[in-house]
This record gives structure tokens, C-alpha cells and sequence, in this order.
């Protein structure tokens, strides 16, 4: 047992202190503690990962733990190349095919009929599994390492916004889990979208940090989008209230030109052109593209709903920004933030 371990498991060490993770580019040391089962966060283009060794029953449990994530909630499996992921799946569609070959490395991840490698409690019982390859060059070297696939879901407890930072993962899960593999902040700062081929035909399951407009281009046809609500979602995990922070949230069809201190004291905004936060009148203003650059809004989103922090904005308005491109992901968290049900 390495000396961390046993302070790990020394429960008198575990309520003297609070402890942190190790966060470090150090991709040997990461590669070596998912050998041994243990769990790592890792850096991606779209969100931070909470990774263990796919194959290992009992490390890719431990995530579940780490997360109190329900164990019906499936897990991407993740790889460095198409090649190596396809060999955990069976029966491929073409339409798979063409999107990982345009697709990957990417924020694409493809729900294809599972192979008899992959454990159940990754699939949480379905007989198909989630697959992606993140393009972020540390996580690429760290996965071309392995001989087995990392199961990731989102690092962060079930339930909270996505961590784009290791310092965010560092926040909610750093007294649980050994090491963050840090690779900065990530540049898409959107989860993938996810599709499905639930009848042989492309569905998009999740919207997310590829623009469905991108699919269709590249399919030459028009995909159908699953719309969630709590009930049996195709994508278990997308249920309504899932990025919620806490406050009273009301969403803006129509762009916010003033806002009553009273009313709100927080207000999320796109494209004003001035900065990225001021305050007037009392009301504190988060542009998340004072450009309207909706990729600039995607990679800021998550860190403006950390901000919004529920104590010091009990009330936020939030304007939804354009419907199109990934705006439609965009608006789609805005969405589900707001939800109380
Ligand atoms: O960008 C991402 O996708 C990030 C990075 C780390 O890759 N991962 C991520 O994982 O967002 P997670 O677990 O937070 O979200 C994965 C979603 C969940 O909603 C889950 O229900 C769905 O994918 N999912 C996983 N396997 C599935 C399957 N076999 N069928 C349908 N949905 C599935
Ligand atoms: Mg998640």
C-alpha cells in the first residue's frame, strides 16, 4: 500500500483534514493509478471526466460512489481512437461509421448494440454502450497508454453543472477521489452530443458541443432530436432538473434590456457588447458573449452557473440566446437549470 493510500484509508486522517486531489499533467502517474483501479479525473474538449478502467467492475463502481450517481445512469467509455472503441461494439451502423470517421477526435458520442467486453454496470443493464474520443491532447497520450477503455461520466456530484476546470473538479470531488489529471480549461466547455441508432436511424439523444446542423451536413439528411422530460429518457441522466444551482430561476424568451434589483438580483445575458460582468442599479450582469459568439457562450456557460451562487443571488433572470447551432445546447441547460420539477 503506497503511503497515500494508507491515509486514505486512515479515517482519522480522513476527518483531521480535508484533502485535496493531486492535480498534475503528470500522465504517467495517472495512467499507473488507472492500472490499478483507482478513479482520475481527466481533462477532455468538452467537460472533465471522472475516469476508471472500463473493464473493472469493481473501479468503475467506485464512480458511482464517487458521484452518487444512480447506478440506472450508463457511462461513456472513452478511447484514443475509433478503431479501439468499435471493437465494444457490434453490429455498427454506416451512419456510426461516418460520423466517428468525420467526427473523432471530438465532442460526438455514438450509443451503438454493446459487445459481450463490456460490463453491465457501466450500461447500467442496456444492451448497448456509449462511446466517444475525446480530443484533448494530454487525455489522447494518457488513453493511447491503456489497454483498456476509461469510463467517464461528467465529474461532478449527480446533479450539478459540469466541471470545465480542475479547479472545479478540485471543488466538489477532491477529498474523494487521488489525482486530476489537468489539462486546463476545456475549450468546447459543452458535454458531447450524444446520437443513438435505437431503429438503424440516427437520433440525436442529447444536444451538446457538436452543432446538430454539423450532423446533418454530414449525414445529408435531417436527424430527428429526442426531447427529454423526467419520464424513461433515452439518455437516463438527461432528466429535467439536472444543471439546477439552486436559486429561483426564470428564463427570458425576448433579449433583457433593464432589470429590477428587486425582482432579481442576478441577470445572464448574451451579445450586449460591453463586458463580459458589471453591475447596475444593484443587478449583477453576466455576458456569456458580450460578442454573441455562441461557441465563446458554450465554453463560458458552466462557469457563469457556478456564479450564480445561490446564497448571494437568491432570484436570476436568464435570457435564452439564439436557437441555433449550439445554442440549442446552450438553451437547453438554461432550460433544464431553471426546472424545479
Ligand atoms: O462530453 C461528455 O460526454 C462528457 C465527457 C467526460 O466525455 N461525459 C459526460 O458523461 O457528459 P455523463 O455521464 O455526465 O453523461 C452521459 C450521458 C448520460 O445522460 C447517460 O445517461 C447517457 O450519456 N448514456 C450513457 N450510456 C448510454 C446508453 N447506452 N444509452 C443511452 N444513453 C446513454
Ligand atoms: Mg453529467
Amino acid at each position: 500500500m503506497s503511503l497515500r493510500e494508507a491515509f486514505l484509508s486512515c479515517s482519522t486522517a480522513k476527518s483531521v483534514f480535508r484533502l485535496s486531489a493531486i492535480i498534475s499533467h503528470d500522465i504517467i502517474l495517472a495512467a499507473e493509478l488507472l492500472r490499478k483501479g483507482q478513479l482520475v479525473a481527466i481533462p477532455t474538449e468538452t467537460v472533465y471526466g471522472l475516469g476508471a478502467n472500463a473493464l473493472d467492475v469493481t473501479a468503475a463502481a467506485a464512480i458511482f460512489k464517487a458521484k452518487n450517481r444512480p447506478s440506472f445512469d450508463p457511462l461513456i467509455i472513452h478511447q484514443s481512437s475509433a478503431e479501439r472503441l468499435f471493437q465494444y461494439a457490434i453490429n455498427i451502423p454506416p451512419a456510426a461509421r461516418r460520423l466517428a470517421k468525420h467526427c473523432w477526435p471530438g465532442p460526438l458520442t455514438l450509443v451503438l448494440d454493446k459487445s459481450a467486453a463490456v460490463p453491465d454496470l457501466v450500461t447500467a443493464g442496456l444492451a448497448t454502450v456509449a462511446m466517444r474520443v475525446p480530443d484533448h491532447a494530454l487525455t489522447q497520450v494518457l488513453l493511447n497508454g491503456l489497454d483498456f477503455p476509461v469510463a467517464a461520466p461528467s465529474a461532478n456530484p449527480f446533479g450539478f453543472v459540469s466541471p470545465t476546470t480542475a479547479e472545479h473538479v478540485n471543488d466538489q470531488l477532491g477529498d474523494r477521489i487521488p489525482m486530476i489529471l489537468n489539462g486546463g480549461p476545456c475549450s468546447v466547455g459543452l458535454e458531447s452530443t450524444i446520437v443513438g441508432f435505437p431503429d438503424g436511424e440516427p437520433v440525436v439523444y442529447r444536444k451538446g458541443g457538436l452543432a446538430i446542423e454539423q450532423i446533418e451536413e454530414i449525414l445529408g439528411l435531417p436527424i430527428q432530436v429526442m426531447e427529454h422530460g423526467n419520464s424513461r429518457p433515452a439518455a437516463p441522466g438527461m432528466l429535467s432538473r439536472h444543471y439546477a444551482p439552486g436559486n429561483r430561476i426564470e428564463l427570458s424568451q425576448s433579449p433583457i434590456t433593464k432589470v429590477e434589483w428587486a425582482n432579481y438580483q442576478a441577470a445572464v445575458v448574451f451579445g450586449k457588447g460591453r463586458t463580459t460582468s458589471w453591475t447596475e442599479n444593484q443587478v449583477n450582469y453576466f455576458d456569456l458573449s458580450p460578442s454573441s459568439d455562441l461557441a465563446e457562450a458554450a465554453n463560458r456557460l458552466f462557469s457563469v452557473l457556478r456564479m450564480l451562487n445561490r446564497g448571494k443571488f437568491p432570484a436570476v433572470l436568464i435570457e435564452l440566446v439564439p436557437e441555433e447551432g449550439l445554442g440549442r445546447a446552450i438553451n437547453d441547460r438554461l432550460r433544464r437549470a431553471a426546472t424545479t420539477e
